[in-house]
């Protein structure tokens, strides 16, 4: 065992075999962090519904709570928050350091108030995050930014539409875009903007709160500024999360068995759920439902992480970890954060065979993985240790499971639920 649990101490996972069940997924960290920060736009009550319990939504529920927007969840799964108009536009360092998508406070905050103060954000485990697309298109939308002492104090009495094209679409970016552009002189075009499912869900709520937004799910999206005042409160249901759904479809395919995943949508997951299928997985999607089989023998593929609705990033620590154990080779390629393989060491503790060359990692089958203590380096890493723990002779103890917290609500109960030999220590 590890001497350090390290933050949110340890989870000690068996393989048993088979899964057998039904797994509820939750609302993705990665849409509902965003609703939350759109709370900044309207004065009002907001109740957003199918919210995860997990670290992210609290860290930035004190994000907000210090910008002066109150959160409380009445009951779990439920979180209102109240906007009395009385914020302070400023997001500081203790608070932001924590958490990657504090920087989804500059476009609200900026549009409304016409200034914002915002500790610079860190990077991840995995590499540099820059921000320089949302600083890019924001100039161009008429405000300046000056950078001093990790922050960045950025000014614009009034924000001006502006035809922004991005180098690549960066998910924030667009969010940041999108709804400082709510409030905008005009007509704001963002081409080559970011389509993921999570970018969908912040356009339609503030769709139904009133802005002006066409081209929701294309790479062109045209956003018509309205007044200021003149968005209203919603109550709204975060999407699910495709990621956490992938995580338990990862889960059965190395361990066998049939699970039911309630609520995965596989029109989110489209480019996954075939490449899954050629990897041996029978898969039987219905409308809010995935049922999933599997021998837990895996067949291996080739594989790249591309922007939506390529294969996420964030599902490669899984699909690594399932060529781990498949026949034959299989190499991905990782197009996104070139440092994303950290958890690969990981893996070689417990016997996997990867060999890691710049953006690649060549990965070969072996029969069967060993169980060993491993370090959780990020989310997605984590929960890519737990699969990989399920297909490992013996027991794997898996430590810094605090990074599993942060999106992951309640895997280690979820996967006990449907037979896993898993528990937290
Ligand atoms: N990038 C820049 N400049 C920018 C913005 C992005 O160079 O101004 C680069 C990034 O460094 C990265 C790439 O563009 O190499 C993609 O970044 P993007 O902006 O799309 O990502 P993000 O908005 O920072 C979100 C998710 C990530 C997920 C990525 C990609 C949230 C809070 N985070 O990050 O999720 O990996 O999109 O899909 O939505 C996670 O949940 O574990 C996670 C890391």
């Amino acid at each position: 065992m590890p001497t350090d649990p390290g933050p949110g101490g340890q989870i000690v996972v068996r393989r048993v075999g088979e899964l057998q069940g039904t797994i509820d997924v939750p609302g993705a960290k990665n849409a509902v962090l965003k609703l939350m920060a759109a709370t900044i736009l309207a004065d009002g009550e907001y109740e957003l519904t199918n919210v995860p319990a997990i670290a992210d939504v609290r860290i930035l529920g004190d994000l907000l709570e210090a910008i002066g927007v109150r959160t409380w969840s009445p009951t779990p799964g439920v979180l209102r928050l109240t906007n009395d108009g009385d914020l302070v536009p400023v997001a500081p360092y203790e608070l932001v350091e924590r958490i990657r998508a504090s920087i989804n406070v500059l476009g609200p905050l900026l549009t409304r108030f016409g200034r914002v103060r915002l500790s610079m954000p860190g990077g991840d485990d995995f590499g540099a995050r820059p921000i320089d697309m949302h600083v890019a298109g924001l100039e161009q939308m008429g405000a300046t930014f000056k950078f001093s002492h990790g922050e960045l104090e950025a000014t614009a009495d009034r924000l001006h539409g502006a035809d922004v094209t991005f180098p690549f679409p960066s998910v924030g970016a667009t969010e940041n875009i999108v709804t400082a552009a709510v409030f905008a002189d005009g007509r704001t075009t963002i081409d080559n903007a970011a389509r993921e499912p999570e970018v969908v869900d912040l356009c339609e709520m503030l769709v139904a709160m009133g802005a002006d937004i066409t081209g929701i799910g294309t790479s062109t999206l045209v956003v018509g500024g309205v007044e200021r005042g003149s968005l209203r409160p919603v109550d709204h249901r975060t999407v699910p999360d495709r990621i956490q759904a992938a995580t338990y479809v990862a889960a059965v395919a190395v361990a066998g068995g049939e699970l039911t995943i309630r609520d995965a949508r596989a029109g989110h997951m489209q480019n996954l759920l075939a490449r899954f299928a050629d990897m041996g997985l029978e898969l039987t999607a219905t409308d809010r439902d995935l049922r999933v089989a599997s021998e837990g023998r895996l067949r291996s593929i080739d594989v790249q992480t591309l922007p939506y609705p390529g294969i996420a990033t964030d599902y490669k620590p899984l699909v690594i970890t399932m060529l781990s154990v498949a026949d034959d080779v299989g190499i991905v390629t990782e197009n996104l954060y070139p440092g994303r393989f950290r958890y690969v060491e990981e893996l070689l503790r417990l016997g996997a065979d990867i060999r890691t060359n710049g953006h690649h990692a060549v990965v070969r089958g072996v029969p069967r993985l060993s169980g060993a203590p491993v370090k959780a380096h990020d989310i997605r890493a984590g929960a890519a240790m737990v699969v990989a723990g399920l297909a490992a002779e013996g027991e794997t103890v898996i430590s810094g499971v605090g990074h599993i917290d942060r999106g992951y609500d309640d895997l280690v109960g979820r996967l006990a639920a449907v037979g896993a030999d898993i528990r937290r220590v």
